[in-house]
């Protein structure tokens, strides 16, 4: 009797100081406090998808705008993000392949993060879903900017305007990792690109937005027996990103055994017809975002039209699409001329904010 009192009591204890010390480990939310922003996508372009868990507001836009800028993110703080993905290049950093911190030499070529909110998945091999998940990895990518995440968060802690910003945005001065990412999220959902003469023409009725020239392109692009561009490039009536979001293997980077140097979407679903796929990069600003494919290789629009009317390299896992296509010399002038007429407008403030460090 008494030792089962004696062992009910050792169990309320244990229980207490269960109870005790989860309390004293308080739950930092990572969700904005303030009123959600609405964010207006550009001609040409369908509503912007917004995570449940994270509306974007005033207050985390601004925080991501700065942290996006910030070279204290990166170990020896000489990177931000920008330095890769230059608001002056359409975000993109004209290189054949990344330079992370202390000159490492990344594999793959940065694409933009303009109308990245659109994408259902991140990365050429799709690795991550949510722009929230995908930021955490390049601040940690030891090829890129190599800072550990506590690390990073405590520097960042240690400066009381970013507390204050932080408090701002979340309630609280707590800075910590998933919230540096909502942030960072909520700024690049406002980094967008649209209203090029393609969309003046497609989506603002003014069947005068494109050259001749560019006409005749656009019907190479979108001809299944010609360019046959569009049926992994897509268009869609409500708005066009010129990407499907999947992974197709075209041939880049496979070599004359036809193994590649990349083996792409395989990395992450070991399924052996994923080898050598990539995810379809959207053509908006393309004439300005050279070079060309995940690796930079190709330097020139000139170039890659080529390599399509060649029907990429040839492999056994090259997608179905990549079929017998005719175009003559005409037909890929025309369709380079199209390619020039997905150049278009930036929303704005997305640039450096004034004070940044
Ligand atoms: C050292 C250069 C470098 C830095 C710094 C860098 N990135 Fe990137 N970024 C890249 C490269 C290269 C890729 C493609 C990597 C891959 O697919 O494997 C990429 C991919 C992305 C993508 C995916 C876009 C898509 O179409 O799939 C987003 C979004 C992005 N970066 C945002 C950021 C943010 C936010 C930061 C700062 C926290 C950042 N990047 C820092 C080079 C960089
Ligand atoms: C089977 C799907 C598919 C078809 C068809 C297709 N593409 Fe692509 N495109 C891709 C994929 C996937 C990549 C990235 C491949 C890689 O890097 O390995 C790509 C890359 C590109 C790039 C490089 C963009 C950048 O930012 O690096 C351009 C330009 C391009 N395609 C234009 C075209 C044109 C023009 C056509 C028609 C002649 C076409 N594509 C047909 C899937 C396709």
């Amino acid at each position: 009797m008494m030792k089962r009192q004696q062992h009910h009591r050792v169990l309320l204890c244990l229980a207490l100081l269960l109870l005790s010390t989860g309390c004293k480990k308080k739950e930092v939310s990572a969700r904005p406090i303030g009123a959600e922003v609405h964010i207006q996508p550009l001609l040409g372009l369908p509503p912007v998808p917004i995570p449940k868990d994270n509306p974007p507001t005033a207050d985390t836009i601004a925080l991501g705008r700065r942290l996006f800028y910030d070279k204290r993110v990166s170990v020896d703080n000489t990177l931000s993000c920008a330095s890769c993905h230059d608001p002056r290049d359409y975000f993109t950093d004209g290189k054949n392949v990344s330079t992370g911190v202390r000159g490492a030499l990344g594999t793959r070529n940065a694409p933009t993060i303009l109308n990245a909110a659109y994408l259902p998945f991140q990365f050429w091999d799709g690795r991550a879903i949510t722009l929230e998940e995908q930021a955490a990895f390049p601040i940690a990518n030891p090829v890129e900017m190599s800072q550990p995440h506590a690390a990073d968060v405590s520097k960042l802690g240690d400066d009381p305007e970013y507390r204050a910003l932080f408090k701002k945005a979340f309630g609280t001065e707590d800075v910590n990792i998933a919230r540096v990412e909502a942030a960072l999220a909520s700024f690049e959902r406002t980094a967008l690109t649209g209203n090029s003469p393609f969309d003046q023409y497609q989506f603002g009725g003014n069947k005068n937005a494109l050259t001749p020239a560019q006409l005749r392109g656009y019907g190479v692009f979108l001809n299944p027996n010609g360019g046959n561009c569009a049926s992994c490039h897509t268009i869609a009536p409500q708005g066009a990103l010129f990407t499907d979001g999947k992974f197709h293997n075209i041939g880049e980077g496979v070599n004359d055994d036809g193994d590649f140097s990349d083996i792409g979407r395989f990395h992450e679903t070991k399924v052996a017809t994923d080898k050598g796929a990539f995810k379809t990069p959207t053509l908006r600003n393309v004439a300005k975002t050279a070079p060309y494919m995940h690796n930079g290789r190709l330097k020139t629009l000139k170039e890659v039209i080529d390599f399509y009317a060649g029907q990429g390299n040839s492999n056994q896992y090259l997608d179905p699409e990549m079929k017998k296509i005719h175009m003559t010399g005409q037909d890929r002038t025309d369709l380079l001329e199209f390619l020039n007429a997905l150049t278009g407008d930036v929303t704005p403030n997305l640039g450096p904010p004034s004070n940044s460090k």
